[in-house]
């Protein structure tokens, strides 16, 4: 032992010599409060498919769905986020703003149930309803119309507010839809719902997955002139900023590990809850490399939770969710 510091100082290890003293100590603890489950819903009922990119995740009906949520409840979450898979698109991703849709029926399923002890967050976005698959409408050279895009989406919010759900969560990455957003939800009566922006959405390759679940990956071209380019951190400060100066209520960082810097700074730069999104590939990698024995999953799952809490995100959405909290991983 060297003699230029003092024991007190030197000796780190006894706050983590036992199990008792590391509970104590802790810094960062995730709580099941602050996990969002994201789920699939299709039209129907009886439906259970299992996702073939997204080991684990199914897509469901929303008969289905009502008791995927009550299991969740039963591991302390309390709120889902919603991702419709509709039966038919158009250019127009009309179906997005569908009252009829397995959404707004999902979401009048759990506000029939569960009422104001549950938090529904509807995704909202028209890639999915899309048949080329972009997040908004195009104009004539085939481009992603901005202003265009913004009536319906905020049709699909007030469609999803009406039918129950507490907040809507716009995903698209168009410029001016939250303040669109939240005026046709104000006009519709629906003050009291909320809006969290994915406002530090990055073009990332980690949705791959992710596409296969909601079969909405673009039939030409990519996301890159609407959602954020990775290299560019400050570009989702502006983003997140613009957003609660346009009404967000809460704002999203995705996806989450590979973005820990924008998640701290995001933490750090308002008053907002910050959103972090463990995103389907995040999931997959996690999932494959546990699957070919790299790595322990449940230690590697809660290892990924639990850092971004460190880092600074208030909610976590993840698709690990329900299991980490059934088995004990945070
Ligand atoms: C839709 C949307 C996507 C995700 C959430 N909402 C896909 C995308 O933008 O390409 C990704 C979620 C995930 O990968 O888990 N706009």
């Amino acid at each position: 032992m060297t003699n230029d510091v003092s024991p007190d100082t030197h000796r780190t290890r006894r706050l983590r010599a036992t199990p008792a003293a590391r509970a104590v100590t802790r810094e960062t603890r995730v709580s099941a409060d602050q996990l969002v489950q994201p789920r699939f819903v299709v039209p129907g009922s009886g439906i259970r498919e299992p996702i073939g990119s997204m080991p684990g995740v199914h897509r469901v009906s929303p008969d289905v769905l009502e008791k995927q949520v009550a299991a969740d409840r039963q591991q302390g979450i309390r709120s889902t986020l919603l991702f419709g898979v509709p039966e038919d698109t158009d250019p127009e991703g009309r179906a997005a703003a569908d009252p009829d849709g397995p959404v707004s029926e999902a979401l009048a399923r759990l506000e029939e149930r569960f009422g104001d002890d549950h938090l529904t967050i509807a995704d909202t976005c028209l890639c999915a309803y899309t048949t080329h698959g972009h997040c908004g409408v195009l104009d004539d050279e085939g481009r992603v119309a901005n202003d265009d895009s913004l009536s319906r989406l905020a049709d699909a919010a007030v469609t999803y507010a009406e039918a129950g759900a507490d907040w809507v969560a716009p995903s698209d990455m168009m410029d001016g839809r939250v303040a669109a957003i939240r005026r046709a939800l104000d006009d519709a009566g629906q003050q009291r719902t909320g809006i969290l922006s994915y406002a530090a959405k990055y073009h990332s390759a980690f949705y791959g997955p992710f596409r296969g679940a909601q079969e909405s990956a673009p039939d030409e071209g990519d996301r890159s002139s609407y959602q954020l380019d990775p290299a560019d951190a400050e570009a989702g400060l502006r983003a997140l900023r613009r957003d609660v100066r346009e009404g967000a209520d809460a704002v999203m960082v995705k996806p989450g590990l590979p973005y820990l810097d924008v998640v701290h700074r995001a933490s750090q730069e308002t008053d907002r809850p910050v959103a972090a999104y463990h995103v389907s590939g995040e999931h997959a990698m996690l999932e494959d490399a546990a699957r070919a024995g790299h790595l322990e999953r449940g230690p590697a799952i809660g290892e990924a939770l639990v850092c971004l809490a460190r880092a600074g995100a208030d909610l976590i959405v993840t698709y690990h969710a329900r299991e980490a909290l059934e088995e004990g991983w945070i």
